[in-house]
């Protein structure tokens, strides 16, 4: 037997107890010849203390020692000498007089010190398993595993069945690049790994499941950021005859026992909704974070007659006037208004105006070409106080809300909204339902009407004549995404369960009959076959934990995560094959200029 206990578990009740604990050397000091020793496991440390004057031997042998070793320490547990007691620390009353040590492993030099806080993410990620012992991370698996353990009992208490579905599959469209694998049996063929579980599951409610769900592992082949990873997890659910509220209820439900069981918080539900209009129209995105104010405000009526032509125009060419107010933002650096003026850009708007409130002056050239009356009505829509400062957009309606939505996350970073600057009664939990998406968006690269969820997503009822007659910007889907603190956590969507619909869909996104049948003829016959009404939805459980562990960086939650290049730095992959591999396959190698 290695240990009779762990590292966090001995109090003073068990002074002059005979045990063994087992772990690792977390820091060892020397005080005049006398060492001690924090010993770490995963619970936690237990300081042994080695005296000479007690045990000559030992003490000789602690003095070797170095961090992260790895011991067996047998002794008896005794009170710390009064005034050397730590209250920060479980076992802070107690010490080891150790009687026996074993030194199991030994541990070479340290890539970086445990303690340390490394800013070089690579050095973190070819040592992970080093990495990983750090207490944060420690912390971040269990709640990892906790949030699994209680997605499960909840989904299983509401009759859930967990089913499998492959990982060697078909290429499924969810917007992303497949991943492929060569077939060796079937040269020049490729399996694709899922980017979603989305057919099966819904061939899962062919089947007669009616309540299937899945923690998921997915794979997409897209740009690498904070909260995106090539490989990730999703907790995936599919019910038959259920509606909207039905998934809106169960969610809720899972997501409220999620969260009691990893941090004993008691979320508020049902969550608040939003359509996907209203939520860009005030918030300026889709996954709007309400945890601060700065919303937009429509000026299109002042602005109508306005003699400043930008705004004019804009309205004249059946576009949109809007404003944000950032609050005691008027010292505003020229840095930061260049920044801000980079991020319009690039989301496509034309310029960025704006005023500072300052000593009782509007300050901006634009402020020169408004009347008594626009200036009022700015005033008071905007409720404009010393000390603010306003920013417009003035264009279509979807550029003008994305500039001052991407505007007001940043300026919230900057004046650190979610930190110092919290606004008093901001929630800590934020969670929303965004509804009724768009069923269609347009491809200008590709010149034509992609899904914007997926097409196996089902038009709203009451849009249904709009899709037949072909009026597809107005179609509305029914779908709908779960947001958290501005983080899109999940997202879902009641299905075709008809096959003349689902094949009118794939027409209306452009694809021929015969790819139609050799993509998904499968799913077009299982339809025909009595497939019952359903619907279902997906959460992103990384991007979840990592909300839940408070961290910035979904590769934080991940034990083997991926850098943002895709690669793992720990293993060297993706890596060569060699070529009797390559032949096995099929596959040749092109060279540069052959591609
Ligand atoms: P969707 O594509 O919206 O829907 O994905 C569902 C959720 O998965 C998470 N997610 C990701 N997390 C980490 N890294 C990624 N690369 C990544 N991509 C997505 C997000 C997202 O909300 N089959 C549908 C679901 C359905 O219709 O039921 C689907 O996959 O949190
Ligand atoms: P201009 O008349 O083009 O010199 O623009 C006057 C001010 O309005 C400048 O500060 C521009 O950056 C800003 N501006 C121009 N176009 C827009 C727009 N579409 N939305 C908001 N501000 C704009």
């Amino acid at each position: 037997m290695y240990r009779t206990h762990d590292c966090n578990s001995l109090r003073k009740s068990d002074i002059g107890r005979q045990v063994a604990l087992a772990g690792w050397v977390n820091v060892t000091r020397d005080h005049g010849g006398v060492i001690f020793i924090d010993l770490r496991d995963r619970e936690g440390l237990t300081q042994i203390v080695f005296r000479p004057e007690e045990n000559a031997e030992l003490a000789k042998q602690a003095h070797t020692l170095r961090n992260e070793d790895v011991l067996q320490v047998s002794g008896h547990v005794a009170a710390r000498l009064p005034g050397t007691e730590n209250p920060n620390l479980a076992t802070g009353d107690i010490e080891i007089i150790p009687s026996g040590l074993k030194i199991l492993n030994r541990a070479d030099d340290l890539p970086f010190p445990i303690d340390a806080n490394p800013h070089n993410e690579d050095l973190r990620m070819t040592h992970r398993y080093y990495d990983l012992r750090r207490p944060r991370f420690a912390r971040n698996l269990r709640l990892r595993h906790l949030a699994a353990k209680a997605t499960r009992d909840y989904l299983d208490s509401q009759g859930y069945l967990e089913v499998e579905t492959p990982i060697l599959s078909k290429s499924t469209p969810e917007g992303a690049r497949d991943f492929l694998v060569p077939s060796r049996m079937t040269p020049g063929k490729f399996y694709a790994l899922p980017q979603a579980p989305q057919q099966y599951k819904q061939l899962l409610m062919v089947a007669g499941v009616e309540k299937y769900f899945q923690i998921a592992r997915c794979f997409r082949d897209e740009d690498l950021r904070a909260d995106r990873q090539p490989e990730f997890t999703q907790i995936d659910i599919e019910a038959s005859f259920v509606t909207p509220e039905d998934i809106f209820a169960v969610t809720e439900g899972m997501l409220a026992a999620i969260f009691k069981a990893a941090r004993n918080v008691e979320i508020k539900i049902p969550f608040d909704r939003l359509t996907y209009r209203e939520a860009v129209d005030r918030y300026g995105s889709d996954k709007p974070d309400r945890r601060f104010g700065m919303e937009l405000v429509d000026l299109g009526e002042s602005f109508r007659e306005s003699s400043f032509k930008v705004f004019r125009s804009a309205l004249e060419s059946g576009g949109v006037v809007k404003a944000i107010n950032a609050k005691g933002f008027a010292g505003i650096t020229i840095g930061q208004a260049d920044e801000l003026t980079e991020i319009a850009k690039l989301y496509r708007a034309k310029g960025l105006a704006f005023i500072k409130i300052e000593n009782g002056e509007w300050k901006s050239p634009i402020v020169k070409f408004f009347s008594e009356t626009e200036k009022a009505a700015l005033r008071s829509k905007l409720k404009i106080e010393e000390g603010d400062c306003v920013f417009f957009g003035a264009d279509k309606w979807e550029i003008a809300c994305e500039v001052l939505g991407r505007l007001r996350l940043r300026i919230a970073e900057i004046q650190d909204l979610h930190g110092r600057a919290r606004p008093p009664g901001a929630p800590e939990w934020d969670f929303l339902w965004v509804t009724d998406f768009p069923l269609f968006e347009w491809s200008p690269e590709e010149n034509k009407w992609n899904a914007m969820h997926h097409p196996f997503t089902r038009p709203k009822a009451e849009d249904m004549s709009l899709f037949n007659e072909k009026k597809f910007p107005d179609v509305r889907a029914e779908a709908y995404d779960v947001v958290l603190n501005g983080v899109e956590i999940g997202g879902g969507s009641i299905r075709i369960y008809e096959s003349e619909l689902q094949d009118k869909m794939f027409e209306t996104l452009g694809i021929s009959p015969e790819n139609r049948q050799a993509q998904f003829g499968h799913l077009l016959r299982a339809l025909r076959l009595g497939a019952p009404p359903h619907g279902g939805i997906a959460f992103g459980l990384d991007r979840l934990v990592m909300l839940i562990a408070g961290e910035q960086n979904i590769r934080d939650v991940i034990a083997f995560p991926k850098n943002n290049r895709g690669m793992d730095l720990m293993s060297n992959s993706p890596a060569g094959v060699d070529a009797r591999q390559l032949r096995d396959l099929s596959l040749k190698l092109a060279k540069d200029k052959e591609l």
